[in-house]
């Protein structure tokens, strides 16, 4: 086991820490900031506003390379997404620098999990709850995808998802506002390191500005409409993370929020993220989203639409090619004021000052280095050890798990069995990606001493019985049964919503045949979202959930399959029973009528037809020990406003291996001006303990865990009693108390 985790825990909130103010930044770079804008026409400004893609370069006759090609050189292109590699930057770099101004280009891609190397998806890797192991992911992405030439990666995701038919869900933190601003902090941190500028680490971006994790329906792009209460205090805390984290880049989304397209909000980009948080870094458009909002019904058309995108504050428009049609005529024509568009070039610049591509625009594009990093062996490494920290143990009934290495037959049976493309998940973007272990290649590796028989039963979307027959004969002869099943890769990420969220095809009869073997049946679950599996939750004897575990992922289900590493994750997001329970969190709004008695329901805020609570809650997740909680401790009964207080507990490991708890604090104010949530996460402790060993954890009570945004959307702790609750998850809370505040 490998972790080992502080004691203590600030459960500061995000909220409260001091935006990064302009006068922090070097001052040097705006003076050179400005001498280069006095230099540039309105069509070079403009120039700097607009990105293209590469994806349709498919060779030198393709039409829209060449023209691509004398844009650049003419100064009309600011950055390229999708060209990568140190040869292909370094060669359009060349022709960027024929321009007039030799302003260089941005290069950015989506270096969502991994480049080279794949790590478990964002959502997987959120399980881990371990920020220095996630903080890990990104710099080695950033170091493979910095030497493949690349300068800026459109991650994090820092989405709130609530709603598991969204396939996006896979590629954010889950459903929690403070796990996911923590979550937020560590990746861009990953991904830029102390300061942009250093060749081993690029750009990040927080996206998607905003709420597009609330999608109506759960359907991709589809319209959000919330509160503004809801807005301030669920959605945006990660935002405001990544922005005190000194995140490069903002993307703005495809959703409209309360009728507004994001791309034109005005409420989002000027008043918030560069009025009162007073961010300094540039906005990107999603895709095309600039001239999307013709279609949404915003604009009249794509001049238009150029105009309102850009007084609203998108300062790039990605792959839209409106700005670069149509925004000189609307300055000419008054419709946009210059200041406008300087200041969108200035925040542009700026980056390429702070990334120093204008003391070297190839520092980044060098073939040897590429060479070199992308075949580091410490990369695979540190996928191993992020995936196995993913995994979260489901159930484990009568301990089947771990299994014995040697001397057992073991059945593996299942279409993602020996699939090496569907555990890598969506997003996975480099050309040349290493080899991924399968799950069968990982048993095998680690238990030459058992007898391991392999059934694919069907192909990975489970379309047809055929091969059931063969898989049930070995599952029969075998002692115990390894089933690997769930979404194929391409099942979730963007444009991936579902209706239905169980086992694709005919997966759920391969578990019921193998089960009437009478063979142990352990489950292992690969997907990039919650999903329903009822069948598997009541009857398998135990389940591991794996997401798409990445690169390494065969060799990381196998430690922990063989009791090498001891699971520890936790569910960064419910895991509903049904459909219709969706969107679904713990942190679920206090009701008038609440249910206290699952036996008496009527006329309580329940279902007739499902119990209220989840399959699997927030925070749930097994260890192949057990942890007692015990001796509660709080410094103070009472707080004064501005003060802290101290609670302690007293974690033991109880059970006959080392393993390591993540344990949770959970604060409910229990009356308030606004009505509040039952429960919200305020604080976690990931700590290693060894069998039979002690060890007291503490969290800090400062003033912004009690707080909440009022209904003037002002930040504070109101009077009162507050519930303090510790458990091992969402809904295994073992040790509460109550404070007051003055
Ligand atoms: C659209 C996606 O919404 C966004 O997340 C991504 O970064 C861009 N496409 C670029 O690929």
């Amino acid at each position: 086991m490998m972790t080992l985790k502080p004691m203590v825990v600030s459960v500061a909130l995000l909220c409260a820490l001091p935006a990064l103010a302009r006068d922090q930044i070097d001052k040097s770079v705006d003076v050179k900031v400005d001498a280069l804008l006095a230099k540039m026409t309105l069509q070079e400004k403009i120039g700097q506003l607009h990105q293209l893609s590469g994806r349709e370069a498919t060779g030198p006759e393709s039409a829209k390379r060449a023209s691509q090609l004398a844009e650049i050189e003419t100064g009309n292109v600011g950055s390229m997404l999708n060209v990568k590699g140190a040869q292909d930057t370094r060669a359009m770099q060349a022709l960027a620098l024929k321009s007039r101004l030799k302003i260089p280009l941005l290069f950015g891609l989506d270096v969502i999990h991994g480049y080279k190397t794949v790590f478990p998806v964002p959502l997987g890797e959120a399980a881990s709850w371990d920020l220095e192991a996630i903080e890990r992911s990104a710099q080695v992405a950033a170091r493979e995808a910095s030497a493949a030439g690349l300068h800026w990666t459109f991650a994090p995701m820092v989405d709130i998802g609530r709603d598991p038919r969204w396939g996006r869900v896979m590629e954010g933190a889950g459903e929690d506002t403070y796990l996911g601003a923590q979550i937020a902090r560590a990746r861009v941190k990953g991904f830029q390191g102390a300061r942009l500028g250093s060749t081993d680490r690029i750009m990040a971006t927080a996206k998607h500005f905003a709420a597009y994790g609330a999608a109506i329906a759960g359907r991709d792009y589809n319209a959000v409409d919330m509160s503004l209460q809801q807005l301030y205090e669920v959605y945006l805390p990660p935002f405001k993370a990544a922005a005190d984290a000194g995140v490069a880049t903002f993307m703005n989304s495809f959703n409209s929020l309360n009728g507004v397209p994001a791309t034109g909000s005005a409420l989002l980009q000027r008043d918030i993220l560069k009025g009162a948080w007073k961010y300094p870094g540039f906005v990107v458009s999603d895709w095309a989203s600039i001239k999307e909002m013709v279609p949404h019904g915003y604009a009249a058309d794509e001049a238009d639409a150029a105009v309102k995108a850009l007084n609203a504050g998108s300062d790039m428009d990605m792959e839209g090619e409106v700005y670069i049609a149509h925004l000189a005529q609307a300055v000419k024509a008054g419709k946009v004021p210059q200041k406008n568009v300087d200041d969108a070039v200035r925040r542009i610049l700026r980056k390429k000052f702070e990334m120093g591509l204008f003391d070297d625009p190839y520092r980044f594009s060098d073939p040897k280095r590429e060479q070199v990093v992308l075949a580091d062996p410490q990369h695979r490494a540190a996928a191993r050890d992020v995936a196995r920290k993913s995994l979260v143990l489901l159930k484990n009934e009568r301990n089947v798990l771990p299994l014995a290495k040697s001397g057992r037959r073991i059945a593996v049976i299942g279409p993602l069995a020996d699939s090496k493309r569907d555990l890598e998940g969506g997003w996975v973007v480099s050309d040349v990606r290493g080899d991924v272990v399968t799950l069968l290649q990982g048993i095998r590796g680690q238990a030459p001493g058992a007898q391991v028989s392999y059934a694919a039963a069907c192909a990975p979307g489970c379309a047809n019985a055929d091969g059931f027959a063969a898989a049930v004969d070995a599952a029969a002869k075998a002692d115990v049964i390894v089933l690997a099943v769930g979404e194929t890769w391409d099942m979730s990420g963007e444009a991936k919503s579902r209706t239905d969220i169980g086992l694709p095809g005919r997966q759920t009869e391969l578990f019921q045949r193998l089960k009437a073997t009478g063979k142990p049946v352990v489950a292992v679950l690969f997907a990039g979202r919650p999903m329903i599996f009822n069948e598997i939750a009541d009857q398998a004897d135990a389940i591991l959930y794996a997401w798409f575990p990445g690169s390494e992922g065969g060799n990381a289900v196998a430690d922990v399959l063989f009791g090498d590493y001891n699971p520890s994750g936790k569910l960064p997001a419910t895991f509903p029973r049904n459909l219709g329970q969706i969107p679904i969190t713990y942190a679920q709004t206090m009701t008038g009528r609440p249910v206290v008695d699952e036996k008496n329901i009527v006329y309580r805020s329940a279902y007739i037809d499902s119990p209220n609570t989840p399959r699997y809650a927030f925070g749930h997740g097994k260890s192949y020990t057990e942890f007692g909680y015990s001796g509660l401790r709080l410094d103070k009964a009472t707080l004064r406003q501005g003060e802290s207080a101290t609670l302690s507990f007293e974690l033991e490991n109880k059970g006959k291996v080392a393993g390591t708890e993540i344990a949770q604090l959970y604060v409910r104010d229990m009356v308030a001006s606004i009505v509040r949530p039952v429960k919200e996460l305020k604080g976690f402790a990931k700590v290693q303990l060894q069998p039979g060993e002690r060890r007291r954890v503490t969290f800090t009570i400062d003033p912004d865990t009690l707080s909440f945004f009022n209904g003037q959307l002002k930040w504070g702790a109101e009077p009162g009693a507050f519930k303090l609750m510790v458990g091992s998850a969402s809904d295994d809370i073992r040790l509460d108390t109550t404070l007051q505040l003055q």
